[in-house]
Protein backbone atom coordinates (compact mmCIF):
# COMPACT_ATOMS: atom_id res chain seq x y z
CA UNK A 1 0.00 0.00 0.00
CA UNK A 2 1.65 3.65 -1.00
CA UNK A 3 -0.31 5.14 2.51
CA UNK A 4 -0.85 3.37 6.10
CA UNK A 5 -3.99 3.97 5.96
CA UNK A 6 -4.95 2.08 9.57
CA UNK A 7 -2.06 3.36 11.38
CA UNK A 8 -3.58 7.39 10.07
CA UNK A 9 -7.18 7.28 10.40
CA UNK A 10 -8.80 9.43 9.09
CA UNK A 11 -5.68 10.50 6.87
CA UNK A 12 -5.47 14.30 5.54
CA UNK A 13 -4.63 14.65 2.01
CA UNK A 14 -4.18 17.90 0.00
CA UNK A 15 -5.34 17.83 -3.37
CA UNK A 16 -3.56 17.99 -6.53
CA UNK A 17 -3.89 21.39 -7.45
CA UNK A 18 -2.10 22.91 -10.99
CA UNK A 19 -0.35 25.86 -9.78
CA UNK A 20 -0.51 25.80 -6.37
CA UNK A 21 0.80 21.66 -5.31
CA UNK A 22 4.40 22.75 -6.67
CA UNK A 23 6.87 21.04 -4.29
CA UNK A 24 7.76 23.91 -2.35
CA UNK A 25 3.94 24.81 -1.26
CA UNK A 26 3.54 20.35 -0.28
CA UNK A 27 6.74 20.74 1.47
CA UNK A 28 4.96 23.49 3.96
CA UNK A 29 1.59 21.31 3.83
CA UNK A 30 3.07 18.54 4.81
CA UNK A 31 5.14 20.25 8.32
CA UNK A 32 1.83 21.59 8.77
CA UNK A 33 0.09 17.98 9.16
CA UNK A 34 -0.47 16.81 5.45
CA UNK A 35 -0.17 13.40 6.03
CA UNK A 36 0.10 12.75 2.15
CA UNK A 37 0.23 14.92 -0.88
CA UNK A 38 -0.04 15.23 -4.55
CA UNK A 39 1.86 16.87 -7.31
CA UNK A 40 -0.12 19.23 -9.70
CA UNK A 41 -1.38 17.34 -12.91
CA UNK A 42 1.56 16.15 -14.82
CA UNK A 43 0.82 15.90 -18.70
CA UNK A 44 1.47 13.05 -20.20
CA UNK A 45 1.87 13.86 -23.67
CA UNK A 46 4.23 17.00 -22.33
CA UNK A 47 6.21 14.48 -20.35
CA UNK A 48 6.14 12.32 -23.09
CA UNK A 49 7.90 15.10 -25.39
CA UNK A 50 10.44 15.97 -23.21
CA UNK A 51 8.91 19.08 -21.36
CA UNK A 52 10.87 19.86 -18.41
CA UNK A 53 7.55 20.62 -16.50
CA UNK A 54 7.53 17.37 -14.44
CA UNK A 55 11.49 18.02 -13.39
CA UNK A 56 10.43 21.16 -11.94
CA UNK A 57 6.99 20.39 -10.55
CA UNK A 58 6.91 16.48 -9.54
CA UNK A 59 9.96 16.17 -7.09
CA UNK A 60 9.21 16.14 -3.19
CA UNK A 61 11.73 18.02 -1.12
CA UNK A 62 13.70 16.45 1.58
CA UNK A 63 12.32 12.57 0.25
CA UNK A 64 9.05 13.18 1.72
CA UNK A 65 6.41 10.63 0.36
CA UNK A 66 3.95 11.64 -2.09
CA UNK A 67 1.72 11.25 -5.21
CA UNK A 68 2.65 11.83 -8.69
CA UNK A 69 -0.57 12.80 -11.05
CA UNK A 70 -0.72 11.99 -14.72
CA UNK A 71 -3.37 13.44 -16.94
CA UNK A 72 -4.04 12.07 -20.00
CA UNK A 73 -5.91 11.20 -22.97
CA UNK A 74 -4.54 7.77 -23.80
CA UNK A 75 -3.96 4.00 -21.76
CA UNK A 76 -0.85 3.46 -23.24
CA UNK A 77 1.01 7.12 -23.33
CA UNK A 78 -0.36 7.27 -19.66
CA UNK A 79 1.41 3.80 -18.94
CA UNK A 80 4.36 5.19 -20.42
CA UNK A 81 5.15 8.65 -18.21
CA UNK A 82 4.17 6.66 -15.36
CA UNK A 83 6.98 4.76 -16.26
CA UNK A 84 8.93 7.96 -16.79
CA UNK A 85 8.11 9.56 -13.86
CA UNK A 86 8.84 6.91 -11.21
CA UNK A 87 11.88 5.79 -12.91
CA UNK A 88 12.79 9.89 -12.33
CA UNK A 89 10.88 10.02 -8.91
CA UNK A 90 11.20 6.55 -6.69
CA UNK A 91 11.24 5.82 -4.18
CA UNK A 92 9.91 9.64 -2.73
CA UNK A 93 7.17 9.15 -5.06
CA UNK A 94 4.75 5.83 -3.63
CA UNK A 95 1.61 5.86 -6.36
CA UNK A 96 0.50 6.79 -9.44
CA UNK A 97 -2.45 8.75 -9.25
CA UNK A 98 -5.04 9.08 -12.94
CA UNK A 99 -6.38 12.34 -13.49
CA UNK A 100 -9.93 11.51 -14.25
CA UNK A 101 -11.87 14.10 -12.89
CA UNK A 102 -10.36 17.60 -14.05
CA UNK A 103 -13.38 19.42 -15.62
CA UNK A 104 -11.90 22.43 -17.57
CA UNK A 105 -12.31 22.56 -21.09
CA UNK A 106 -8.62 23.02 -22.48
CA UNK A 107 -8.04 19.68 -20.70
CA UNK A 108 -10.97 17.52 -21.44
CA UNK A 109 -11.32 19.08 -25.22
CA UNK A 110 -8.40 16.49 -25.60
CA UNK A 111 -9.99 14.08 -24.19
CA UNK A 112 -8.30 13.90 -20.86
CA UNK A 113 -9.00 14.52 -17.14
CA UNK A 114 -13.23 14.16 -16.49
CA UNK A 115 -13.43 13.55 -20.33
CA UNK A 116 -12.23 9.77 -19.60
CA UNK A 117 -15.11 9.05 -17.93
CA UNK A 118 -17.35 9.75 -20.98
CA UNK A 119 -15.54 6.86 -22.72
CA UNK A 120 -17.68 3.81 -23.04
CA UNK A 121 -17.59 0.70 -20.83
CA UNK A 122 -14.62 -1.88 -22.08
CA UNK A 123 -13.18 0.46 -24.63
CA UNK A 124 -9.32 0.33 -24.21
CA UNK A 125 -9.60 4.52 -22.66
CA UNK A 126 -12.01 3.79 -20.38
CA UNK A 127 -11.08 4.77 -17.08
CA UNK A 128 -10.94 1.22 -15.53
CA UNK A 129 -8.87 -0.23 -18.35
CA UNK A 130 -6.72 3.09 -18.05
CA UNK A 131 -6.08 1.75 -14.33
CA UNK A 132 -5.62 -1.64 -15.57
CA UNK A 133 -2.81 -0.72 -18.50
CA UNK A 134 -0.64 1.41 -16.15
CA UNK A 135 -0.90 -1.30 -13.45
CA UNK A 136 0.64 -3.80 -16.11
CA UNK A 137 3.94 -1.62 -16.85
CA UNK A 138 4.07 0.33 -13.67
CA UNK A 139 5.93 -0.42 -10.24
CA UNK A 140 4.52 2.05 -7.94
CA UNK A 141 0.09 1.22 -7.41
CA UNK A 142 -2.05 3.03 -9.00
CA UNK A 143 -5.13 5.12 -7.98
CA UNK A 144 -7.62 7.45 -9.67
CA UNK A 145 -9.66 10.40 -9.00
CA UNK A 146 -13.13 10.89 -10.65
CA UNK A 147 -16.02 12.65 -10.24
CA UNK A 148 -19.72 11.31 -10.02
CA UNK A 149 -22.13 11.00 -12.29
CA UNK A 150 -25.73 12.03 -12.06
CA UNK A 151 -26.64 8.43 -12.58
CA UNK A 152 -25.39 7.26 -9.00
CA UNK A 153 -25.78 3.37 -10.19
CA UNK A 154 -23.54 4.09 -12.97
CA UNK A 155 -20.64 6.31 -10.36
CA UNK A 156 -20.81 2.93 -8.20
CA UNK A 157 -19.97 0.65 -11.29
CA UNK A 158 -17.12 2.51 -12.50
CA UNK A 159 -15.68 2.71 -8.90
CA UNK A 160 -16.13 -0.50 -8.31
CA UNK A 161 -14.56 -1.22 -12.37
CA UNK A 162 -11.67 0.87 -11.34
CA UNK A 163 -11.09 -1.29 -7.79
CA UNK A 164 -11.18 -4.78 -9.74
CA UNK A 165 -8.86 -3.13 -12.56
CA UNK A 166 -6.28 -3.08 -9.85
CA UNK A 167 -6.35 0.25 -8.12
CA UNK A 168 -5.12 0.60 -5.05
CA UNK A 169 -7.80 3.33 -3.81
CA UNK A 170 -9.99 5.53 -5.38
CA UNK A 171 -10.60 9.56 -4.49
CA UNK A 172 -13.63 10.67 -5.22
CA UNK A 173 -14.98 14.49 -5.74
CA UNK A 174 -18.64 14.11 -4.91
CA UNK A 175 -19.45 16.83 -8.14
CA UNK A 176 -20.72 15.59 -11.47
CA UNK A 177 -18.03 17.11 -14.38
CA UNK A 178 -20.79 19.71 -15.09
CA UNK A 179 -21.01 21.19 -11.67
CA UNK A 180 -17.25 22.27 -12.25
CA UNK A 181 -17.00 23.68 -8.98
CA UNK A 182 -20.60 24.88 -8.43
CA UNK A 183 -23.57 23.29 -5.76
CA UNK A 184 -22.51 20.96 -3.27
CA UNK A 185 -20.12 18.12 -2.99
CA UNK A 186 -22.62 14.66 -2.96
CA UNK A 187 -21.33 13.20 0.10
CA UNK A 188 -23.42 10.27 0.51
CA UNK A 189 -22.67 9.12 -2.90
CA UNK A 190 -19.01 9.03 -1.60
CA UNK A 191 -20.37 6.36 1.53
CA UNK A 192 -22.14 3.88 -1.20
CA UNK A 193 -19.05 3.70 -2.91
CA UNK A 194 -17.11 3.47 0.68
CA UNK A 195 -19.56 -0.03 1.29
CA UNK A 196 -19.44 -1.33 -1.90
CA UNK A 197 -15.23 -1.23 -2.31
CA UNK A 198 -12.80 -2.97 -0.13
CA UNK A 199 -9.68 -0.56 -1.59
CA UNK A 200 -9.26 2.96 0.50
CA UNK A 201 -11.65 5.67 -0.46
CA UNK A 202 -10.61 9.08 -0.12
CA UNK A 203 -13.60 11.77 -0.18
CA UNK A 204 -13.05 14.62 -1.69
CA UNK A 205 -14.90 18.37 -1.94
CA UNK A 206 -15.96 20.92 0.36
CA UNK A 207 -13.94 19.91 2.97
CA UNK A 208 -12.87 23.62 4.89
CA UNK A 209 -13.08 23.42 8.41
CA UNK A 210 -13.44 21.11 11.40
CA UNK A 211 -17.43 21.33 11.64
CA UNK A 212 -17.20 19.61 7.84
CA UNK A 213 -14.70 17.17 8.08
CA UNK A 214 -16.80 15.44 11.29
CA UNK A 215 -19.75 15.72 8.95
CA UNK A 216 -18.12 14.07 6.22
CA UNK A 217 -16.36 11.98 8.59
CA UNK A 218 -19.98 10.77 9.97
CA UNK A 219 -21.49 10.21 6.80
CA UNK A 220 -18.90 8.21 4.79
CA UNK A 221 -16.62 6.76 7.00
CA UNK A 222 -14.12 6.76 4.23
CA UNK A 223 -10.37 6.32 4.77
CA UNK A 224 -8.92 9.49 3.94
CA UNK A 225 -10.19 13.25 3.33
CA UNK A 226 -8.69 15.17 0.74
CA UNK A 227 -8.42 19.11 0.95
CA UNK A 228 -7.96 21.45 -1.88
CA UNK A 229 -9.11 25.14 -2.20
CA UNK A 230 -9.52 25.59 1.73
CA UNK A 231 -6.11 24.90 1.76
CA UNK A 232 -4.57 27.71 -0.76
CA UNK A 233 -2.98 29.84 0.86
CA UNK A 234 -4.05 28.50 4.05
CA UNK A 235 -2.10 25.10 4.70
CA UNK A 236 -2.13 25.62 8.15
CA UNK A 237 -5.61 24.36 7.88
CA UNK A 238 -3.99 20.66 8.35
CA UNK A 239 -2.53 21.58 11.60
CA UNK A 240 -6.06 23.04 12.53
CA UNK A 241 -7.47 19.46 11.60
CA UNK A 242 -4.72 17.93 13.29
CA UNK A 243 -5.75 19.68 16.83
CA UNK A 244 -9.27 18.57 15.95
CA UNK A 245 -8.84 15.25 15.29
CA UNK A 246 -6.75 15.06 18.52
CA UNK A 247 -8.22 16.60 20.97
CA UNK A 248 -11.68 16.65 19.67
CA UNK A 249 -11.93 20.38 20.25
CA UNK A 250 -11.10 23.25 17.58
CA UNK A 251 -8.06 25.17 18.21
CA UNK A 252 -8.83 28.80 19.89
CA UNK A 253 -5.98 31.00 17.93
CA UNK A 254 -6.14 34.35 18.97
CA UNK A 255 -6.04 36.57 15.43
CA UNK A 256 -2.78 38.22 16.23
CA UNK A 257 -1.28 34.46 16.52
CA UNK A 258 -3.03 33.40 13.52
CA UNK A 259 -1.46 36.69 11.87
CA UNK A 260 2.39 35.12 12.67
CA UNK A 261 1.24 31.91 11.82
CA UNK A 262 0.34 32.36 8.21
CA UNK A 263 3.31 34.88 8.11
CA UNK A 264 5.58 32.22 9.30
CA UNK A 265 4.12 29.36 6.32
CA UNK A 266 4.52 32.15 3.79
CA UNK A 267 7.96 32.41 4.94
CA UNK A 268 8.79 28.94 5.30
CA UNK A 269 7.20 28.14 1.35
CA UNK A 270 9.36 31.16 -0.01
CA UNK A 271 12.33 29.68 1.48
CA UNK A 272 11.56 26.51 -0.37
CA UNK A 273 11.02 28.33 -3.23
CA UNK A 274 14.37 30.04 -3.43
CA UNK A 275 16.24 27.12 -1.94
CA UNK A 276 15.03 24.37 -5.19
CA UNK A 277 15.23 27.32 -7.66
CA UNK A 278 11.34 27.28 -8.05
CA UNK A 279 11.08 30.94 -8.17
CA UNK A 280 10.76 31.33 -11.54
CA UNK A 281 7.83 28.60 -12.12
CA UNK A 282 5.63 30.42 -9.78
CA UNK A 283 3.57 33.44 -9.55
CA UNK A 284 4.89 34.50 -6.58
CA UNK A 285 2.56 37.82 -5.97
CA UNK A 286 -0.45 35.44 -6.82
CA UNK A 287 0.64 33.07 -4.24
CA UNK A 288 1.19 35.71 -1.53
CA UNK A 289 -2.16 36.89 -2.16
CA UNK A 290 -4.01 33.58 -1.59
CA UNK A 291 -2.08 33.45 1.85
CA UNK A 292 -3.78 37.09 2.83
CA UNK A 293 -7.24 35.19 2.53
CA UNK A 294 -9.48 35.56 5.77
CA UNK A 295 -6.93 37.84 7.84
CA UNK A 296 -7.70 41.17 9.00
CA UNK A 297 -6.59 44.57 6.50
CA UNK A 298 -6.53 41.55 3.84
CA UNK A 299 -7.54 43.76 1.19
CA UNK A 300 -4.67 46.62 2.14
CA UNK A 301 -2.13 43.79 1.88
CA UNK A 302 -3.34 42.43 -1.30
CA UNK A 303 -3.46 46.50 -2.70
CA UNK A 304 0.01 47.30 -1.38
CA UNK A 305 1.44 43.51 -2.70
CA UNK A 306 -0.46 44.32 -6.11
CA UNK A 307 1.58 47.51 -6.43
CA UNK A 308 5.26 46.32 -5.87
CA UNK A 309 7.45 46.55 -8.97
CA UNK A 310 3.88 46.35 -11.29
CA UNK A 311 6.56 47.83 -14.35
CA UNK A 312 8.36 45.36 -14.70
CA UNK A 313 7.92 43.60 -17.41
CA UNK A 314 8.64 39.48 -16.59
CA UNK A 315 8.42 38.28 -19.85
CA UNK A 316 11.60 39.73 -21.02
CA UNK A 317 13.56 38.33 -17.96
CA UNK A 318 15.57 35.27 -18.20
CA UNK A 319 15.36 32.57 -15.46
CA UNK A 320 17.94 34.08 -13.71
CA UNK A 321 16.70 37.58 -13.67
CA UNK A 322 13.27 36.28 -13.06
CA UNK A 323 14.66 34.24 -10.22
CA UNK A 324 16.24 37.62 -8.72
CA UNK A 325 13.69 39.65 -9.21
CA UNK A 326 10.97 37.62 -7.55
CA UNK A 327 13.10 36.91 -4.79
CA UNK A 328 13.08 40.76 -3.90
CA UNK A 329 9.48 40.42 -4.60
CA UNK A 330 9.31 37.96 -1.38
CA UNK A 331 11.16 40.32 0.94
CA UNK A 332 8.74 42.87 0.16
CA UNK A 333 5.58 40.83 0.86
CA UNK A 334 7.23 39.45 3.90
CA UNK A 335 8.09 42.94 4.98
CA UNK A 336 4.15 43.75 4.54
CA UNK A 337 2.96 40.63 6.58
CA UNK A 338 5.05 41.62 9.37
CA UNK A 339 4.09 45.15 9.41
CA UNK A 340 0.25 44.49 9.69
CA UNK A 341 0.67 41.49 11.96
CA UNK A 342 2.55 44.42 13.87
CA UNK A 343 -0.66 46.19 13.83
CA UNK A 344 -3.07 43.53 14.53
CA UNK A 345 -1.11 43.06 17.49
CA UNK A 346 -1.79 46.65 18.26
CA UNK A 347 -5.13 46.92 17.51
CA UNK A 348 -6.67 43.17 18.50
CA UNK A 349 -7.26 43.15 22.21
CA UNK A 350 -8.40 40.57 23.76
C1 LIG B 1 -6.62 25.80 -8.71
C2 LIG B 1 -7.07 24.36 -8.79
C3 LIG B 1 -6.30 23.46 -9.51
C4 LIG B 1 -6.69 22.12 -9.59
N1 LIG B 1 -5.88 21.23 -10.24
C5 LIG B 1 -6.17 19.90 -10.20
C6 LIG B 1 -5.26 18.93 -10.71
O1 LIG B 1 -4.16 19.26 -11.19
N2 LIG B 1 -5.63 17.62 -10.63
C7 LIG B 1 -6.82 17.21 -10.08
O2 LIG B 1 -7.12 16.01 -10.02
N3 LIG B 1 -7.69 18.11 -9.58
C8 LIG B 1 -7.38 19.42 -9.60
N4 LIG B 1 -8.21 20.32 -9.00
C9 LIG B 1 -9.39 19.82 -8.26
C10 LIG B 1 -9.04 19.56 -6.79
O3 LIG B 1 -8.06 18.56 -6.67
C11 LIG B 1 -10.30 19.13 -6.00
O4 LIG B 1 -10.79 17.95 -6.59
C12 LIG B 1 -11.40 20.18 -6.01
O5 LIG B 1 -10.87 21.47 -5.76
C13 LIG B 1 -12.49 19.86 -4.98
O6 LIG B 1 -11.97 19.85 -3.68
P1 LIG B 1 -12.20 21.10 -2.66
O7 LIG B 1 -13.67 21.30 -2.53
O8 LIG B 1 -11.54 20.66 -1.38
O9 LIG B 1 -11.55 22.27 -3.29
C14 LIG B 1 -7.88 21.67 -8.94
C15 LIG B 1 -8.65 22.60 -8.25
C16 LIG B 1 -8.26 23.92 -8.16
C17 LIG B 1 -9.11 24.88 -7.37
Amino acid sequence: MFFDFNSKKPALFLAPMADVTNPAFRHVAHICGADFTYTEMIHSDGFNHDDPYAKNRGFSIGGVPYGIQIVGNDAESIAKTAAGLEGLFSPAAKVIDINMGCPSPPITKTGCGAALMAQDFGTANHPANIVRRVCETAELPVTAKIRIYKDHEKTLRLAKSLEDAGAAAVTVHGRTRGQMYSGNADWKIIAEIKKELSVPVILNGDIVDEKSLQTAMDLTNCDGYMIGRAAIGNPNLFRELKFYLETGEPEIVSVPDEFEIRGADLNQYFENLKRYNLLPHVNVRAHAQWFTKGLPYSREMRLKINDFHKEIKIRHLSDDELSAERESLTVEILNVFDEYAEKCRREFVF
